[in-house]
Formats: structure tokens, sequence, C-alpha cells
């Protein structure tokens, strides 16, 4: 990859100078859906699939970036001193973002560089392909101008880039999952106080099974800052009762000796569900340190039907692949994953069953949706490094 990533470089950016080149990861969440803004807990993993980068200082005041996912794009151009948000500048505002987000925090960078990227995560699959980008981008700052964060800051310059520049109001689940990702481990991060653990994902003869719906993203940023604001709002009704910080600071009889402070029924499931979910992330991480993978599975279930029930944020492609899935023999559970609203769900399959399963789930998907889903069998990677 490094020595196609160098040729491919030299191609479009000319040859000479000190060309480096980094991969950064993308990220599945296990369990701990929509638990991030809610200052509950979540448990992602890196993925071996992720974005690579060809890197290099330049003496001009100048940002180049070329991707080789769409070539037909060209280079696009940016002075490092006037970085705005603009439409044409198209996939650019990512890293564009990341570069802005650096300077806000107090960052210097003394000039421009040109940037080559290589994605091998299916765009809009709800796998992190922006938040992989978003990191890296700032794994290549830090490297080719010796910034001095940690990988925590990196994660927190790309949420910062991604709430204020790009605008979409995500947690830190992704970015984090991203820069902390260690090969065979999962997070458990507690996003309230960015206290984490990693934790041995040893799925011995289990494989983890992302299946894409293939659906094109339509409302689901709007939705996605819908659920956000209807959780904020639940949380100040429940603070006229109870003294909490966030809805992940209530169990779930406190939930229910409480509930009753929100008002309207949809806010009460909304927060419901970020509440119980938070207590179901805590549970399953002990499941799977306990070696109890069925427990696991069994959440991973009741976590998709709070999503689809409580929280709204499923809809039929995402149900018929977790129904048609939860068919088939060898399946310890399946869920959505990531935002919803299309994406990915994910399973965990025994490794005899996965060939089964991908032909008939696809088989049962195509037939009810109308298109097929793809299916990527994963391992857990680590987070970004110089290649
Ligand atoms: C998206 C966001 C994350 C998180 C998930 C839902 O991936 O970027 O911050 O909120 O949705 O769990």
């Amino acid at each position: 990859m490094k020595e196609s990533l160098e040729k491919k470089f030299e191609e479009i950016f000319g040859a000479g100078g000190d060309v480096r080149t980094y991969f950064a990861p993308g990220r599945v969440n296990l369990i701990g859906e929509h638990t991030d803004y809610n200052g509950g807990h979540v448990f992602p993993c890196a993925l071996t699939i992720g974005t690579y980068a060809a890197a290099r200082r330049n003496d001009d005041g100048t940002l180049r970036f070329y991707s080789m996912n769409f070539e037909e794009l060209g280079v696009i151009t940016s002075s490092v001193d006037e970085l705005k948000y603009r439409r044409e500048d198209d996939w650019t505002n990512y890293p564009k973002g990341v570069i802005w987000a650096a300077k806000e925090k107090g960052y210097e960078i003394p000039c421009g560089m040109d940037v080559l990227f290589w994605g091998t995560i299916p765009n809009s699959s709800g796998l992190s392909s922006s938040a992989s980008i978003e990191v890296l981008t700032g794994f290549v700052l830090k490297d080719l101008f010796g910034l001095s964060y940690d990988m925590i800051e990196n994660a927190l310059i790309g949420q910062y880039a991604e709430n204020r520049f790009i605008g979409v109001n995500c947690g830190i689940m992704d970015q984090f999952a991203i820069a902390m990702g260690k090969e065979g481990h999962a997070i458990f991060l507690d996003t309230a106080t960015l206290h984490y653990t990693y934790a041995p994902v040893r799925l011995d003869g289990i494989r983890i099974v992302i299946m894409n719906t293939n659906k094109k993203r339509g409302l689901g940023d709007s939705k996605y800052n819908e659920r956000r604001a209807e959780c904020e709002e639940a949380l100040a009704e429940l603070q006229t009762k109870v003294k909490i910080g966030s809805l992940g600071d209530l169990n779930e009889a406190q939930f229910n000796e409480y509930q009753d402070a929100i008002a309207s029924p949809v806010r009460r499931k909304r927060a419901r569900h970020a509440v119980l979910e938070n207590q179901r992330t805590i549970r399953a991480v002990e499941a799977l340190r306990a070696g109890d993978i069925e427990e696991f599975g069994r959440l991973m279930i009741a976590s998709h039907e709070s999503l689809r029930d409580d929280y709204e944020v499923t809809g039929k492609e995402l149900d018929t692949l977790v129904s048609e899935t939860l068919k088939q023999p060898g399946v310890i559970g399946a869920r959505m994953t990531g935002a919803g609203f299309g994406g990915c769900a994910v399973s965990l399959v025994k490794e005899e069953a996965v060939d089964g399963l991908i032909a008939a789930v696809e088989a049962a998907y195509t037939k009810e949706i109308g298109y097929a889903p793809t299916f990527y069998v994963v391992d857990i990677g680590s987070g970004p490094r110089r290649l």
C-alpha cells in the first residue's frame, strides 16, 4: 500500500521532498448507541479497513487535497490562512475542518501541505469514513508539523471540526474509537468523563459480520440533531425532579421513578432508550469479560429493539436486515450500528455459519427491499499510524 500511495502521490503532486504515508481505521460500535451525547457508555472498536494518506509539507500556504476515491474531482485547493466551509470543496471540507479546528485550539500550522487520500470504508455506511478522515488529518498534522497533542485531543479536534465546521452535532464516540483503537479490543468508554478501558474481544470461532443496507442517506443528519434535542429537553424536565448531569446518570429504577417529569410520551421513549441502552452497555461489557457471549448477543438484540421502538432510528431496511439475520443458525446477536436511518447493522456469527447466513440474508433482503445489501466480515484493528 505504501508504495502505491507514494507512486500516485508523485504522479499527482510531483516528486521530491519528504513524503510520509499514514493510516487511520474506521469503526464499528458493538453496543451503546445514541448514548455518547447523553453522558452514557459506548463500546466501539476500530477496524482494519480505513483511510490512507500520503502527505508532504509544501513551502507555500496552500493546502492541496486529492482523493483516489473521487478522482473526477481532481486536486482541490484551499489557503491555510482562510479556512471556510465551502460546498464546492466537497469532501475536502473534512480535512480542512480539522486544520481549522487545530488552529482554533491554538496549534500553529506554519505552511501548507499536499495530501493524497485513499479510503477503503464504504461511504455513507455508518462505519465512520468521515471521522476516519478527520482523525487521520489530525494525525498527519501532528506528525508533519510536530504538534504536541495526544490521541485523545486528536479525537476531540476531529469532533470539534465535525460539530463546528461541518455542522453535524455528533458525540465523541467515532473519533475516539478511531484515535484510540487497539487490535483485538473494543473500547469501553464513559462519554461523560472520557474514562476508558480496553476489553479484549476474544471471539473464538465467532466472526463480526457487518451488513450494509446500501440505503442512501436522506434526512439522517437532521433526524440525528432532532433526537439530540429531544434528549436534551427530556433531561431538562428530569432535572426539575432529580439532580443529574446527564441521562447516563440514571439507572432503570431511577428512570421509572422520575419519568413522569417528562411531559411528552415521545420524549419519554427517547430518554428511556438513552438510559436503558447505557445500562445494557455496562452489562454487555461485564458479560463479555465473564466470557458470556450469549448474554452479550441477547443485549445486542435488546439494543436493536429499543432503537427501533423507543428511539425510532432504524427503518425498514435495518429492521429487515436484523430480523432476517436473527432467523439464521449460528447467530449470537445482531443490531443496527451507528446513527441509524440506513447505514449498517453488525452481527456476531459462528464462523461455520457465515457463508450460509450471507447467502440467505442477501436473498431475503433483496426480495423485500428491492436491492442487495453488502456484507463485510471484519477484524478489529488498531488506531492511526505512520506506515
Ligand atoms: C453517529 C455519531 C456518534 C454517535 C452515533 C450513535 O455515529 O457520530 O457520535 O452518536 O451516531 O450512537
